[in-house]
This record gives structure tokens, sequence and C-alpha cells, in this order.
């Protein structure tokens, strides 16, 4: 990546935030500019990609949000996601709609946050049924522009949007008691780990108890996205009246800053295959690092959200099944109560709930597959 070796020559040493950034968003030759596939063909599996069942209970649960705002409020409403990746989710999401509460979708906007132009161009292609019903922005400023007058009532959602921002990188020197920050430089063809002379530490390391230092290794890392943050608590400003959700893969931030966890959460993804080799092939490798909900938490009631709940996507998920299943205008999400109990049912052929469905509840829901590295956070105004 040209664009990487020219920013080390200018500045010397890179932040690591800022070859993420790069190696992931170059308009040119950034890993999501590429038109690339989620799941099976792709680098790696989302909750998306495992079928259409996980945007069918979202819309399930949506609806039922929306719905009790249109009663309160006699206004509009919307739904805005960001990270819409391919639309592939939107896509599920407003045929669930669009078929089983045909007076709510009528009634409302989907909105999609999206800076690529690419990537809207993809979402389009993937969402001209939905046409009318479907607008873009570029950002969360275009969408509070275009809200300002009448206020977006409604929810911003994301799947897997916060651990793909940039994030900083840090390091614990025992021996000199100090933190210090990973950056990139150049040596010869190959990109690599170079430490920062100067840093700003953020305050989630800067407080960090003694007592914890006194334990931490050598070398320790540890990576905060300060652009996570700045993201969700922008889109808390968007927001009039609503909710903000997020589902990524994460910890609170007693669990992040765990002595156990040495090397950090940052990983590198090439054909499903998980590789520490961080800086290889820059723009042909998805980066990613877990989310600190506790931040981003802290963030969304700094700006004057409540949280609602903080759940690993297992038990959200069975939530929501549990109340479609009393709900007859669910429509085929009315599983069989055996299947939403025990979630041990693969066959799943009782009252309406196809194998397929069954299969698809059980990766997303089991500990072992998506069901408990993923968290949801839900907050409102
Ligand atoms: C892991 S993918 C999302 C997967 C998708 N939501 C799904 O359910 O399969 C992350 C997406 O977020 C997009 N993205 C990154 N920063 C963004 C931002 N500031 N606003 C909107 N989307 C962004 C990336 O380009 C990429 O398409």
């Amino acid at each position: 990546m040209e664009i990487i070796r020219h920013e080390i020559r200018k500045s010397g040493v890179l932040p690591f935030a800022r070859f993420m950034e790069l190696a992931l968003y170059c308009p040119d030759c950034g890993y999501y500019e590429a038109k690339m596939d989620i799941g099976r063909r792709g680098d790696f599996y989302t909750s998306t990609s495992v079928g259409e069942l996980f945007g069918q209970l979202l819309a399930f649960q949506f609806a039922n949000w929306l719905e009790t705002e249109v009663r309160s409020q006699k206004s509009e409403v919307g739904i805005v996601e960001a990270g819409a990746h391919d639309g592939r989710l939107a896509g599920d999401i407003l045929q669930w709609l669009q078929l089983r509460r045909p007076k709510l979708f009528d009634q409302m906007d989907y909105g999609i946050i999206e800076p690529s132009a690419r990537r809207q161009e993809w979402q389009r292609e993937t969402l001209k049924i939905f046409a009318p019903r479907v607008c873009w922005f570029t950002d969360l400023k275009s969408l509070s522009r275009a809200t300002r007058h009448s206020s977006l009532h409604g929810l911003i959602f994301s799947n897997e949007l916060l651990d793909a921002f940039p994030v900083h990188r840090f390091g614990w020197d025992a021996k000199n008691k100090t933190w210090f920050e990973w950056g990139v430089a150049v040596a010869g063809e190959k990109f690599i780990w170079a430490k920062l002379d100067n840093s700003e530490f953020p305050s989630s390391i800067l407080n960090i108890p003694s007592s914890l230092l006194a334990v931490l290794p050598d070398n320790y890392i540890i990576e905060t996205s300060p652009a996570a943050e700045n993201w969700w608590r922008e889109a808390a400003g968007a927001l009039a009246r609503g909710k903000l959700l997020a589902i990524d893969y994460g910890f609170t931030a007693g669990e992040m800053f765990s002595p156990a966890r040495t090397r950090g959460t940052l990983r590198a993804y090439f054909r499903h295959h998980v590789t520490d080799d961080i800086l290889a092939n820059p723009g042909e490798q998805d980066l990613t690092a877990h989310v600190n909900f506790s931040a981003i938490q802290q963030a969304g009631e700094d700006a004057g959200l409540k949280t609602e709940c903080f759940l690993t996507q297992s038990q959200f998920l069975t939530r929501i099944l549990e109340k479609a299943a009393k709900d007859k205008s669910s429509g085929e999400l009315v599983a069989s109560k055996r299947v939403a109990a025990s979630q041990r049912s693969v066959d799943g052929s009782e009252d309406g709930w196809s194998a397929k469905q069954a299969r698809q509840f059980q990766t997303l829901t089991h500990p072992e597959h998506l069901g408990r590295a993923f968290r949801v956070l839900v907050q409102s105004r």
C-alpha cells in the first residue's frame, strides 16, 4: 500500500490507528472498498450471513418499539442502520416489515449511514425493490441536518460496526512503569511495529488502578477506540427520541483490562483464519478489535441517554423469540416453545418452525458460536 509508505516517509512512525484506517477504508485500496463477501466465501461470518432469521428477529423487535412510538407521538418514525455493508441485513428487515407490518412499513423511512460511494452503490442494488422507503446519508452530520426540522424519532442501530473503527494500541513497560503507544514503520518491503514518541493516553488507560498495574506483565497490550466512542456520542446527539443499539463482540472494561489477556484483542482475518500478522498485506485482510462496551455505554450516558439493557446476543434474541411466540402476527417467527426454551432441538418441525430456522437460531445464540461473544447494548432517549 503505497499511501501508507508515503505517510510513514512523511511523518516517521505512523500511529497504528491511522494504519488501520488506511488499510480498511482508503478509497483506492482499503479492505472494505473491495467488493468482498461476508460469509462462507469471505474472510469472516456475521450474524447476518447466518441467514435471514437474524434480520427477522430484529425487525419484530424494532416494529414493537416503533409502533409504540407512533401511537404515543403520532409522529413519523425511522430506522437508521450504520455499517450496512452490502445491504443484506437491511433487506431482511425491510422484507419482514413489508410482509408482517405493512402499515408501519408505509409510515416509516429506512436510512443508511454510508460514507463510501462504492458501498452505497452495492446497497442501492440490493435494496432496489424497497427504493422509495430507503434513503442514504454519508455520515451522522448529514443525518442530523436532514432530520433537524422533524428530529429523528425511532432508532439508530448497527451490527459489527463499532469493532471496525480504527484503534490505538498501547503497550505497558513494566520495568519503567509507563505506557507507550505502538505505531508502524517500514523496514525494506515490510511494515513493522515501532514505538511512537509522542502520544496522548486516554483516561481509560491513565485511570487503571495501581493494584492492577502492579500485576500487568511487561509488554501487556491494550487497544482503545476513541473513534467508536465519538461515533456513539454523535449518534446519541442525532437521536431526538428513541433507541440507539449496537450488536458487536466486546467486553466490559473489567473484562477488557484483564491481566490474563496479554496480547490485546486486535486480530486480522483472512479466509476464516485468524492471523497475528496484523501488519501484513494491508487492504487484503480484515482488521478488528473487541469493543469496550463500558466506554461506549459511558459515551451514550454522557450524551443524555439512558441504558436500557446490556445483554449477550443469546439473551437478547431469545427474549425477542419468546415475545414473538406469544404474538400471532409475527407469522413465521412463531416458533415452538420447545426450541425457544431449550435451544437444543434442531429438527424443530413443530408449530411452523423449520429446521433451517432452528439451525440459524442455534448458530446465533449458542455460546460456542455467536451467542456469548456478541453483546447487545440498548440505550434510549
Ligand atoms: C463488519 S462490516 C458490517 C457487517 C454487516 N453489518 C453485517 O451485518 O453483515 C463493517 C462495515 O462498517 C462500515 N463502516 C465503517 N465505518 C463506518 C462509518 N463511520 N459509518 C458507516 N459505516 C461504516 C464498513 O465499511 C463495513 O462495511
